[in-house]
């Protein structure tokens, strides 16, 4: 089957809009393309989707494999009415991803001498090259610091540690020994680190003294601190061993690192600072190990062998890999778009790329363009929220760098909209690189609807068709499957090598989440319509989730958040367009009897939320609601919140509103300006 109808004609730009003309790879970039044309891509997928054994084993066959799989390539079951859900890949095949990451690249391929990372800081005073040879070396005495400390195959160990090379030290020296790495995003609070920390049970915990964001200084110490106290208050407390890396910033800067020794209390979990002064060991055998990792929201659990083979492939396809590329993706390891694209995926194919600790405009709004033309990036990912927020600074800090070593442009953690992606393509690929728009998600391990740069006619807005192996659908409400033009659900049929297996400890929420709505599909949770030419342009998320900044938070975390204020008796977030963050927060909260709504308690709200779950969450809006719209059962009514926050007064069908009354109350009170 055909994923798409799509014309390989070349498009003569006609009257149409910009947003509505289809742009073409241009034409002497892509000389060597692994996907040079529409056609091969449909001959890559037609093999992909009909013989999907051979089209695997094809692509496993360039990784180590201490022992080959035992059973059929891939087996599960996606149809919670014939059993248990599950999804195995190369059941009883044994291998190490460090192995094939790191050792492969210099036993096998040649690369020790190649940069793996040109790594970045947030001082632009603060940067080192990182050869595959002292990547595998420093990995080397990372897992062998943490054996030290006891950690063993199956061990959860906790990383909360900013964007520094120790990161990802840390997380494959937890892949060499066998262990399972948690990383938990750095700006998360002590609240949310200590959930993410129980979540998992992890028995260690890795952080760093501090961090410059910018210039802010944040003392990530104190917040580990903070977050081991909870831990031990909840009587549950698992970790026994908290390991504190020095920061480059302040090794020899005395100063801002006496900062943060104020009210510590880490040493009463045993700290240790070990990687300073400790020599490296024995390397270790290629280990017959497994490798998993939780990747948070919702403990999504994913496994070596599938997510190796996927995130090393899409890396490959999607950015069209060459190994003279320099490669650079903006996103924090702590989301699954570093894990996939700035750790796995990259090194996976040897390949090289920038490693960046600080923000798109410290110290000035250049900064990005800049580190393009520093280290002559020629294939670059970011998300929509970062191009929109560099928009605002027009062409000129653009026009400073010289930015033709870029050939490849990626997006990716929300739509884009058409202004965006025609800006990114205009000022900053100079209308020569085509525009990626990857869509996927944290289950989802890697790219799942994407274009590739040679071959895919694009349309601003579209993460067009789907990648080798994926097989999307449309479904309506009641779970029919919707053929050519459509808008609905975005499903999918079948795994992929890439899929979660599970939610970690969770089998029920794996199969409520994921499968129990539409059995026989992998539900998304994404709206998306497919158009006359089959292209997929997603519409949003369509369960209570929000995605701010490129970053998925659950209303129901943020409601719990503001309800925890002794003011607040009822609390209902819905998102809300920003220019920047793509969505914000607009919270409605609903005081107890006699509680005054004013300045001081929006900012204690505001304070509450950023404690509980992070900067990132900190609501835009906050409204006084002295009632919500609520069903006669007694269910909030969203789509009514979402229509009030937005000034939409045409609401639609408000039958079985229990109090109509409210409604127009809530209109009357509504914030006009952010908090
Ligand atoms: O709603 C979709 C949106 O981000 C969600 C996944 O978020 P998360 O698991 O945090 O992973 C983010 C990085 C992969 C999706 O369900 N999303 C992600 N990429 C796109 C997107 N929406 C539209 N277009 C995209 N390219």
């Amino acid at each position: 089957m055909s994923p798409v109808s799509v014309s390989t004609n070349r498009v003569v730009p006609g009257p149409q809009e910009p947003e509505e003309k289809t742009y073409h790879p241009s034409d002497g970039l892509f000389t060597d393309a692994h996907v040079p044309d529409f056609d091969a891509y449909l001959a890559l997928y037609k093999k992909s989707t009909e013989e999907p054994e051979e089209f695997w084993a094809d692509v496993a066959q360039e990784f180590y494999w201490k022992k080959p799989p035992s059973g059929p390539m891939l087996q599960y079951n996606f149809d919670v009415n014939k059993g248990n859900i599950y999804i195995k890949f190369m059941e009883g095949a044994k291998t190490n991803i460090c192995y094939n990451i790191l050792d492969r690249n210099v036993h096998e391929r040649n690369l020790g001498e190649k940069v793996a990372y040109y790594w970045e800081g947030n001082s632009p005073d603060h940067h080192q090259n990182i050869t595959y040879n002292q990547l595998l070396r420093n990995v080397c005495r990372c897992a062998n610091a943490l054996k030290l400390l006891g950690v063993k195959k199956g061990d959860r160990v906790a990383i909360y540690l900013p964007m520094i090379p120790e990161l990802v030290y840390t997380m494959l020296a937890c892949a060499r020994i066998g262990a399972v790495h948690s990383i938990v995003f750095a700006g998360f609070s002590s609240e949310s680190l200590c959930e993410r920390i129980m979540d998992a049970q992890c028995n260690i915990l890795v952080t760093a003294d501090g961090v410059y964001r910018g210039d802010k200084l944040i003392n990530l110490k104190k917040i580990a601190s903070e977050a081991l106290e909870r831990c031990k208050e909840s009587m549950a407390s698992c970790v026994q061993k908290c390991v504190v890396v020095k920061h480059h910033a302040f090794r020899t800067n005395t100063d801002a690192s006496n900062k943060l020794q104020v009210g510590q209390t880490v040493k009463l979990y045993g700290l240790l600072t070990v990687y300073d002064g400790f020599l490296a060991g024995k390397n270790l055998n290629r280990a017959n190990v497994k490798f998993s990792y939780i990747q948070h929201l919702n403990g999504v659990l994913h496994t070596v062998t599938g997510y190796m083979l996927y995130t090393s492939l899409t890396f490959k396809y999607v950015f069209d890999y060459h190994h003279d590329d320099v490669y650079w993706c903006t996103a924090d390891i702590g989301w699954i778009t570093g894990h996939s694209y700035i750790t796995y995926g990259p090194l996976a194919n040897g390949a090289t790329s920038v490693l960046f600790e600080g923000v798109p405009v410290y110290p000035h709004v250049g900064r990005l363009w800049e580190i393009i033309e520093k280290y002559g990036v020629s294939k670059f990912y970011t998300a929509p929220t970062a191009i929109r927020l560099l928009m605002k600074y027009g062409r000129e800090p653009l026009q400073r760098y010289d930015l033709s070593s870029l050939c490849v442009l990626g997006t990716v953690g929300e739509p884009i909209n058409p202004e965006a992606w025609l800006w990114y393509y205009d000022v900053v690929g100079q209308q020569r690189c085509p525009v990626i728009d990857t869509f996927w998600q944290t289950e989802t391990g890697g790219h799942v609807l994407t274009p590739l740069p040679a071959a895919t006619p694009l349309k601003p807005g579209s993460a067009t068709c789907p990648f080798f192996g994926v097989q999307p659908a449309i479904l309506n409400e009641h779970g029919e499957e919707l053929e050519g033009e459509a808008e609905g659900y975005l499903v999918f049929r079948k795994p992929w090598p890439g899929i979660m297996r599970g939610v970690y400890g969770n089998q029920e929420r794996f199969e409520s989440t994921y499968f129990r709505k539409f059995p026989g599909f992998y539900v998304t949770g994404d709206g998306c319509r497919r158009d006359q030419d089959g292209y997929y342009w997603i519409t949003g998320r369509i369960d209570d989730m929000l995605n701010v900044s490129g970053h998925l938070l659950s209303t129901a975390e943020v409601e719990a958040a503001l309800t925890e204020h002794p003011s607040v008796a009822e609390a209902a977030v819905v998102s809300q367009p920003h220019a920047v963050k793509g969505e914000c927060l607009y919270c409605f909260v609903t005081l107890k009897d006699h509680k005054e709504f004013n300045r001081t308690l929006m900012e204690e709200l505001k304070r509450k939320v950023r404690e509980k779950i992070g900067p990132i969450a900190t609501p835009d809006f906050i409204q006084n609601a002295p009632g919500l719209p609520k069903t006669r059962s007694g269910k909030i009514m969203r789509r009514v919140l979402r229509q009030i926050a937005r000034n939409e007064k045409d609401l639609g069908d408000l039958s079985t509103l229990a109090d109509p009354k409210v409604v127009e109350v809530l209109f009357s009170q509504r914030c006009e300006a952010a908090a």
